[in-house]
């Protein structure tokens, strides 16, 4: 029996065909003849590859993790190097048929029964002029980062694929919005480190459809209201400032989405959420994760937006298990209670976002 070793390498993203690595993210590969072995390495290592983490703006991908899916509880064991809480996910506004059968921080996302969360609609059209896979906003609908409704909100999401699609489709996208951010003039970064994102699930009647449509908001209990979130978040160990911000459906139009700014759809804060939307899915900023069964991606909910895309879901099966680890959400929320969790006597909403 061989000892166990990791090491760092670039991400490299093949589904954009690109020469260069990926700007962010970074490779970690585990050797050991055993899954134990590995996720022991991976645990005697939790400082390097926390250090790891942050030092590629919050994207890590570690491959041959297949054997995990006969032992899901190590997956919990991984996420709680990320963070203080790995959460329950009974816990965090999710319905009953994303629960896993015996480990309560698991959420399983599938197109199968019992789950049946469906994929994204395929972009038209779906490739660029040069063949390459689309993936800005508004073509790719689906770019948020998870649960911002809820405050404080999730760090970090770990994602493993139990079964996963042939390739080019299913991807999961990431895009860097730190880079993004610094990537503003400084008039327009100025403007917006003073302003507010109001956050809302998709259920609650908020979204521009909704509002659209005439739709009466949801009466709300004071756990279940929309949530203020700054629009740009320091990064509580980097210290890097990120956008933070969500596809429409997940944004507040009846108060907002921008505090401060004319509401509802065809306002100004919906004019200048479309306008960074565009700006940080731009391809420059995002990598494509093209899935094979056992990999594991750690994305970091405070610095990246992400979207997964359409796979042939009438054809085949798709099994992810998540995560979400909490805890260290920055200093703006420091001594916050959940925002979400019911008072006395209250009920806890459930639903689902956009993974
Ligand atoms: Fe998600």
């Amino acid at each position: 029996m061989g000892e166990a070793e990791i090491r760092f390498d670039e991400l490299r993203d093949a589904a954009q065909s690109r020469e260069e690595p990926s700007p962010f993210g970074a490779r970690l590969s585990v050797s050991g003849s055993s899954i134990s072995e590995k996720v022991g390495a991976i645990l005697e290592a939790r400082e390097e590859i926390v250090e790891q983490f942050h030092r590629a703006g919050g994207l890590l991908l570690v491959r041959g993790l297949e054997d995990l899916r006969e032992a899901p509880d190590l997956l919990v064991r991984i996420s709680e190097i990320f963070g203080p809480e790995v959460e329950n996910v009974r816990q965090t506004l999710t319905s009953d048929r994303f629960f896993h059968e015996s480990v309560p921080e698991l959420m399983v996302l599938s197109n199968e029964p019992p789950v049946g969360h469906p994929p994204p609609p395929l972009p038209s059209p779906s490739r660029t002029p040069d063949g390459a896979l689309v993936v800005s906003h508004p073509q790719q609908s689906n770019w948020h980062t998870d649960q911002s409704y809820r405050r404080p909100p999730p760090d970090v999401t770990l994602l493993f694929g139990v079964v996963t699609p042939p390739p080019d489709q299913g991807q999961t996208l990431f895009a860097d919005c730190s880079a993004a951010f610094e990537a503003l003039d400084a008039d327009t970064k100025t403007r917006l480190c003073d302003l507010d994102g109001i956050h809302a699930p998709r259920w609650i009647g908020r979204s521009p459809e909704d509002v659209q449509a005439g739709v009466t908001p949801k009466p709300l209990l004071p756990h279940q209201r929309p949530v203020r979130q700054p629009l740009v978040r320091r990064h509580p160990a980097t210290h890097r400032p990120a956008l933070y911000l969500c596809q429409p459906q997940q944004m507040d139009f009846v108060e907002g989405p921008i505090v401060g700014l004319e509401t509802g759809p065809d306002g100004a804060g919906a004019d200048l959420l479309e306008q960074l939307l565009r700006h940080a899915t731009q391809a420059r900023f995002v990598y494509t994760h093209e899935w094979a069964a056992g990999d594991l991606v750690i994305a970091d909910n405070r610095c990246l937006l992400h979207c997964a895309t359409w796979y042939a879901a009438d054809r085949y099966p798709r099994l992810m298990w998540r995560t979400t680890v909490r805890g260290a959400p920055g200093e703006e929320y420091a001594g916050e209670a959940k925002s979400w969790m019911p008072r006395d006597g209250e009920a806890l909403m459930a639903g689902m976002e956009g993974v």
